[in-house]
């Protein structure tokens, strides 16, 4: 049985040393920093990482601040409210819940937010720094899962690395951190020949592709460290469950994580740290 690098656990001590550095913070600058977060529609499971979110930054004495609007709203409603947000001295982050309602453009919105207050790393300008090299916020999801391979000492300089899935908020920022730590880096998707010879040849597997329990046994090596991101609901029992089939691959991996109490508490744990990082970068201006 392989090692399961227990998310909620190290994102719970993670959370302890940014609660003590938020304490610091308030004595230095008078107050906390403060994180708005805009909600829009109905969607169960983006209220649910919200919640999520937001129970985070109490734990850690970030102030919160939600938004919530009805999936009706405009575009150009939407558009001035992170305006006034963006003006709003107080306010440090701004995090727009993705996916938006299909009649507004989320690529403008995310545009939208000021580049110092994007503590999702979503920005394009934030994107660009990150793929030239240049100091910028990480995107969460990729930024706590390198913490995890770092909390266990994994080295990955050399390394074959296999990221399933190809989005802009994982599997693409992922693969840019795994090349910056020297992995020799494959990212793998839908259109994949034979994608279980590759993910086979993974000492590193990122599975991020958004299909309940689809990395099987058969499609990893013997002793591989596999990181599940995905977060799916059984379609018979509605409980959540991962893109990797734990029983099935945990006696072959040598490392690996579980859905839920794996990435997921990773992800919002980042989110706490960026956003104190944004303030204290717009602070010490
Ligand atoms: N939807 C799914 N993941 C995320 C995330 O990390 N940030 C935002 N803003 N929306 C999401």
């Amino acid at each position: 049985m392989g090692v399961v690098i227990d998310g909620k656990t190290l994102s719970a001590n993670i959370k302890a040393d940014l609660a003590e550095r938020v304490r610091s913070l308030r004595g230095e600058y008078g107050r906390v920093p403060v994180l708005t977060v805009i909600l829009v529609g109905d969607d169960p499971a983006s209220h649910s990482y919200v919640r999520g979110k937001i129970k985070a930054a109490a734990e850690v004495g970030i102030e919160s601040r939600l938004v919530e609007l009805d999936a009706s709203v405009g575009e150009q409603e939407l558009l001035d409210r992170v305006h006034a947000l963006n003006e709003d001295d107080g306010v440090d982050g701004i995090l727009v819940q993705l996916p938006l309602p299909k009649h507004i453009d989320s690529e403008r919105v995310v545009s939208a937010i000021s580049l110092e207050k994007d503590v999702d790393g979503f920005h394009p300008l934030n994107v660009a720094r990150l793929w030239l090299g240049e100091p910028c916020t990480l995107p969460c999801t990729p930024k706590g899962v390198m913490r995890m391979l770092d909390s266990v000492g994994i080295g990955l300089s050399g390394c074959n690395a296999v990221v399933v899935g190809r989005s802009n908020i994982v599997g693409k920022p992922m693969a840019k951190l795994l090349l910056d730590a020297n992995a020799t880096v494959t990212v793998a998707h839908s259109r994949t020949r034979d994608l279980a010879e590759v993910t086979r040849r993974a000492d590193v597997l990122i599975a991020a592709v958004g299909r309940a329990r689809f990395i099987g046994a058969d499609m990893i090596k013997e002793g591989a460290v596999v990181i599940d991101v995905g977060v799916n609901r059984d379609e018979t029992t509605g409980k959540l469950c991962g893109d990797v089939d734990f029983d099935a691959c945990a006696g072959k991996a040598s490392y690996i994580t579980k859905t839920p109490g794996g990435v997921g508490p990773m992800t919002i744990c980042m989110l706490m740290e960026n956003t104190i990082e944004c303030f204290v970068k717009r602070k010490s201006r």
